[in-house]
């Protein structure tokens, strides 16, 4: 790889990487795996609120005395939005600094039976429920697994049904590079925070190295 992608944005705290790393390791079980991803939409979204405006504030300690401190207004302006079932884990740690998110969900499937190579994979949605966005608010898509870019497209064009965003920010553990450019190239303005990017995929799509099936190792 030469360099990100524009917009990309990758989380590379080492915290973040032993959390990673230790969730790619197959001998890993479904407990401490799903709490890595917690951890990870934690460090996902300190990483994203980094990027909000600040405004300066003044408070008064128990001392009586003022003190001044730092406000970010648009936390309490997200829209957080679920590809299930992976993500669950991944939105429980956004929600740490998100807490008072709106929140849409999608039911999303790779029908890896139709898959036959490259980045376009026949996705079905079975159940899709987001909410109105404003265009003063910030979509936060939460899905470990940006491998093709097939289901965020799928997700974002729900997702502009039901209004524009400020801005559009996917959240992802590991992406390929094709599935960034192909998302970027259709819509040039979203933003992609990752943990890692890897370079390939395998005949089923999956992400290599990659960590395997996320939901099946977050759920058991
Ligand atoms: N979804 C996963 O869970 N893993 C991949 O590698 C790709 C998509």
């Amino acid at each position: 790889m030469i360099g990100l992608p524009e917009r990309t944005y990758l989380v590379n705290h080492p915290y973040a990487q032993m959390v990673l790393t230790k969730i790619r390791d197959r001998s890993t079980g479904q407990i401490e795996f799903r709490k890595g991803l917690v951890k990870l939409g934690r460090l996902l979204g300190f990483e994203i609120a980094r990027t909000f405006p600040i405004s300066k504030c003044v408070v008064t300690t128990p001392l009586n005395v003022q003190a001044e401190g730092v406000d970010i207004p648009d936390i309490d302006n997200v829209v957080l939005v679920t590809v299930l079932r992976a993500a669950m884990p991944l939105t429980e740690g956004l929600l740490k600094v998100f807490p008072t998110a709106r929140q849409g969900v999608v039911s999303a499937r790779r029908m890896e039976e139709t898959y036959r190579g490259g980045l376009e994979f026949d996705v079905e949605f079975t159940y899709v429920k987001i909410p109105e966005i404003k265009g003063s608010e910030i979509v936060i898509i939460a899905d470990p697994m940006l491998a093709t870019g097939s289901t965020m497209l799928k997700v974002v064009g729900e997702i502009y049904k039901l209004g524009v965003p400020k801005r559009l920010i996917f959240a992802t553990v590991i992406s390929t590079e094709q599935a960034i450019r192909r998302v970027l190239s259709k819509y040039p303005n979203a933003e992609i925070f990752t943990v890692a990017m890897d370079m390939e995929l395998d005949e089923r799509g999956y992400i290599v190295p990659g960590l395997g099936d996320a939901g099946d190792r977050a759920f058991g």
